[in-house]
């Protein structure tokens, strides 16, 4: 039984870019109904697992421009500057906003908001809460949408497609996961902030729920995916689980050691170790040359060998009892429980694990995407501010500047929209009989997804990880459009509607593989290297041609089609990437 619901603006996603929108929508225009629908309860949204904390500037011996130069240069060039600008500006008026609603940042002796240095930033500017900077960051967003009588949540919903009519967004279709009742509901405009999708590669940080499914809707929709190639690793997961052990730890003092206890950073131009650890380099280096760097020890045969692979060790001993407790207690925590180790007395086995994705749904300034009616916020979108690497920190903001400006669009937009059309329901009665369909009534059906997702995972890490060739992406997009076939044939063991996880996991799963295709598409077609994207065959960055973000369109067939659109840039021409100096 289809039931239907209606409000003035759909929120996919309860995170903190989900929430901060919301937010925004109800300040701007307390009259507008606003729906919040999440795949899990809004504190679970992988917005609470951050941990280092959220860059902007505050110190009188920092500026705007060399927070914008940093976040540039990090990002080789392929970060819009004009959203740079904007977002650099916003971003400290948004965590004071936040320190407003209720944010516990960690302070000075003396009172003042502390801040620590992180990864490629050259002044110190990334404001904290401990290394639990997401937990308490989500936590003041949740409590503060509690207190809109306008925003209705719909917690523990998954949407399976975006209603469409007339060129414009107007909804979506989403399963109630306790019942298995499909919802219509109904919008003016829809807003994505489902983050990304770590989980099509084997070792992640992220949660199990990042699976691309907002930029599956998006791209399904018509919205092209812009930068899908750029896939940022950080270097400090642990092995296996993948857990983060976040950059503070390093920020704090960590060192990176190889098997023979040397800090192998300053072999890779990004500083010296002598006289005395200098901040601002070899470990706090860019997250891409950090995990590049890792896979050249290990070539050299000075990684450490572990139960799942290479590793190197991350050192915390000499910081010291009191302030591994009073700065890094949260990775005390996961090494103790994860790994069984403590850091104040044993190094920490670690390496490069799946991140952050740079592209996402392309967006303008104020997260609408081509699409009409249909907006994006957060790490689902690409603006783009982090071009072929982010900076560590500046994804907090981010979903903060730009869910609030996403929020503030889309409610505008709504104002001027009549009542979404009444024979969408059509489309979701549509919907409704696909589910059923292709795979609760379905008969036969030989692959289990697990399987599936795991050969996807594997090409993924094998063919398209931090270094990658022609000859691997070919691979890599042969096997997984096979994949894709095998998917029609896939096995549900559970036909039942309560609580089915199993049809979420294939809906998840076709939303992977379809996202894991454009990334292999638009790697292989960016014959160059840059940021995060390093190609053996064509090692050097070549700003003549590739100066430009790639644009991902699904073409009728269910493929992708790559073209490309230019970079912005306003005051920083493009330059060598220099750390360390
Ligand atoms: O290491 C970290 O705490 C991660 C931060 C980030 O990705 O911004």
């Amino acid at each position: 039984m289809l039931d239907i619901s209606s409000h003035d603006v759909v929120l996919v996603g309860g995170g903190g870019a989900g929430l901060r929108a919301a937010i925004a929508i109800s300040e701007a225009a307390p009259n507008l109904s606003v729906a919040v629908v999440s795949k899990v309860y809004p504190m679970r949204s992988h917005t609470v697992a951050a941990e280092g904390g959220a860059a902007g500037v505050r110190l009188a011996d920092d500026s705007l421009d060399d927070h914008a130069y940093d976040t540039i240069s990090g990002g080789d060039w392929l970060c819009d500057q004009d959203a740079v600008e904007v977002f650099v500006k916003e971003a400290p008026v948004e965590l004071m906003r936040l320190e407003h609603w209720g944010c516990p940042w960690s302070r000075e002796p003396d009172g003042r908001i502390a801040v620590r240095s992180f990864g490629g930033m050259k002044n110190t500017r990334t404001w904290f809460a401990a290394d639990k900077t997401g937990f308490h960051m989500l936590h003041t967003l949740f409590q503060t949408s509690l207190k809109y009588d306008a925003v209705t949540r719909y917690d523990e919903y998954y949407v399976t497609r975006l209603l469409v009519d007339d060129g414009r967004v107007q909804g979506v279709v989403a399963l109630e996961l306790t019942t298995g009742k499909v919802q219509a509901i109904t919008a003016k405009a829809v807003i994505l902030c489902t983050g990304g999708c770590g989980r099509v590669f084997r070792f992640t940080t992220n949660a199990a729920i990042k699976t691309g499914d907002g930029m599956a809707l998006a791209y399904r929709a018509g919205a092209p995916l812009k930068d899908m190639e750029f896939v940022q690793y950080h270097p400090t997961g642990l092995p296996f689980t993948g857990i983060l052990i976040t950059e503070a730890a390093r920020a704090e003092g960590g060192y990176l050691l190889n098997k023979d206890g040397y800090r192998y950073l300053q072999d890779y131009n990004l500083g010296t170790a002598e006289p005395k650890p200098v901040l601002r380099s070899m470990e706090l280096g860019p997250r891409d040359r950090l995990s590049q760097a890792f896979v050249r020890e290990q070539e050299k045969g000075r990684t450490v060998a572990g139960p799942y692979g290479p590793v190197v060790n991350l050192d915390l001993r000499h910081l010291g009892a009191k302030t591994i407790s009073a700065k890094l207690p949260f990775v005390r925590e996961l090494c103790l429980k994860y790994e069984h180790i403590d850091p104040i007395t044993q190094v920490i086995p670690v390496r490069p694990v799946v991140h952050y994705m740079m592209g996402g749904v392309h967006t303008d300034l104020n997260g609408a995407t081509p699409v009409k009616g249909l907006y994006a916020a957060g790490e689902v979108a690409c603006v783009s501010i982090n071009g072929a690497n982010r900076l560590g920190s500046n994804s907090l903001p981010e979903l903060l500047v730009f869910g609030a400006r996403a929020g503030r669009a889309a409610a505008a937009y709504a104002a001027e929209q009549k009542p979404p059309a009444r024979h969408l329901l059509a489309q979701a009665l549509d919907e409704e009989a696909r589910l059923q369909e292709q795979f609760l009534q379905k008969s036969g059906g030989r692959e289990p997804i697990a399987d599936l997702r795991d050969e996807m995972q594997k090409i993924m890490e094998q063919c398209a990880g931090i270094y990658r060739s022609g000859e691997s992406l070919a691979g890599a997009a042969g096997k997984l459009h096979e994949l894709q076939d095998r998917f029609r044939d896939i096995r549900l063991d559970d036909r039942g509607h309560l609580f089915n996880t199993e049809l979420i996991s294939a809906l998840e799963l076709s939303c992977m593989l379809e996202v894991a295709e454009t990334m292999a598409q638009c790697a292989m077609e960016r014959t160059e290297s840059r940021g995060a994207h390093q190609r053996t065959d064509y090692p050097a960055r070549n700003d003549e041609k590739f100066l430009a973000h790639s644009m991902t369109y699904r073409t009728t067939e269910g493929r992708p089609r790559v073209g490309y659109a230019p970079v912005t840039i306003t005051r920083w021409p493009p330059a060598e990437r220099v750390y360390g100096r």
